[in-house]
């Protein structure tokens, strides 16, 4: 299937890593133009030297757990071309029980996982095209399941980001623009490394047993479904949450 994404223009942010690194490349591929913006400066310039030279339309990078960096992001964002597609992925994920968790931390994923959210979206928002397709990655950690670490930061963002996702579908539909937020399962990326190493064997095999599809995510599944939400291919797909999960939450965990 032709995608239809060649010679668009697409803002990711959260492109240094795992499922965004891997969808970078995949855009790359389709002859996109892309904006990166966040992340680290030297995982970005890595980034960029495997992308065609005519690919990039520019980098910025940026800890997005601080002010002045999501404001140069922003900055970015607002003086870019016209935006054809904006994909929203950088996640801060702490193990915080709501018994435990400070208040310090929980400002500081949602300055991550929410507020660079809301502030580049807005950005974008102003760039956008009139045939423009939103995508924010939320998690199936933001829908109640039983095979969970505590992590009530994280969860609460996402549930936020898939509300932030909602919003601009229903505001801008008028416009011909679009917004979806996909809600991964368990995919293997260096978020989870950790979950598949040796000391977490039994949780994993508990948590794969509950995964109809028996198997973990790899990071193509995922950007193949941004992919997709990005083309016009997807043109009457709008306001909603996706699972890309093997199956998991369908079953009403
Ligand atoms: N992997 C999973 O099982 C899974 C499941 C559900 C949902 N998700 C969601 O999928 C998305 C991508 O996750 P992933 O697994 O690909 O994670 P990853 O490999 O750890 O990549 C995370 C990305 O977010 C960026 N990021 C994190 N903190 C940042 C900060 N303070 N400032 C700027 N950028 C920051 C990282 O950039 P730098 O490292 O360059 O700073 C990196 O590009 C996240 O939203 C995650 O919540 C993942």
């Amino acid at each position: 299937m032709d995608l239809a994404l060649a010679g668009r223009t697409i803002a990711i942010a959260g492109s240094t890593a795992g499922i965004g690194s891997v969808l970078t490349t995949s855009l790359d591929r389709e002859h996109v133009h892309l904006l990166l913006v966040g992340g680290r400066p030297e995982r970005l310039n890595a980034l960029a030297q495997t992308l065609s030279p005519e690919a990039l339309t520019g980098i910025v990078p940026g800890d997005l757990r601080r002010e002045s960096d999501r404001n140069r992001c922003t900055a970015a964002l607002l003086g870019s071309p016209e935006l054809d597609g904006f994909v929203f992925l950088p996640a801060e994920l702490r193990p915080d029980a709501i018994s435990e968790a400070r208040s310090s931390e929980f400002r500081e994923t949602f300055d991550v996982n929410v507020f660079s959210a809301f502030e580049f979206a807005q950005a974008a928002l102003s760039r956008a095209s009139s045939s423009a397709s939103f995508v924010f990655v939320s998690s199936i950690d933001a829908h109640r399941h039983p095979h969970h670490t505590p992590s009530a930061s994280y969860d609460s963002s996402k549930r936020a980001l898939e509300s932030i996702s909602e919003s601009v579908a229903v505001e801008a539909g008028f416009r011909g623009i679009r917004s979806n937020c996909i809600v991964p399962g368990l995919i293997r990326t260096p978020m989870t490394e950790d979950f598949f190493g040796h000391e977490f064997e039994a949780d994993r095999r508990r948590f794969l047993d509950a995964v109809p599809l028996g198997r973990p995510g790899n990071p193509e599944d995922v950007a193949d479904l941004i992919m997709f939400l990005l083309s016009p291919v997807s043109g009457y797909v709008n306001g909603t949450s996706i699972p890309v999960d093997g199956g998991f939450l369908c079953q009403g965990l």
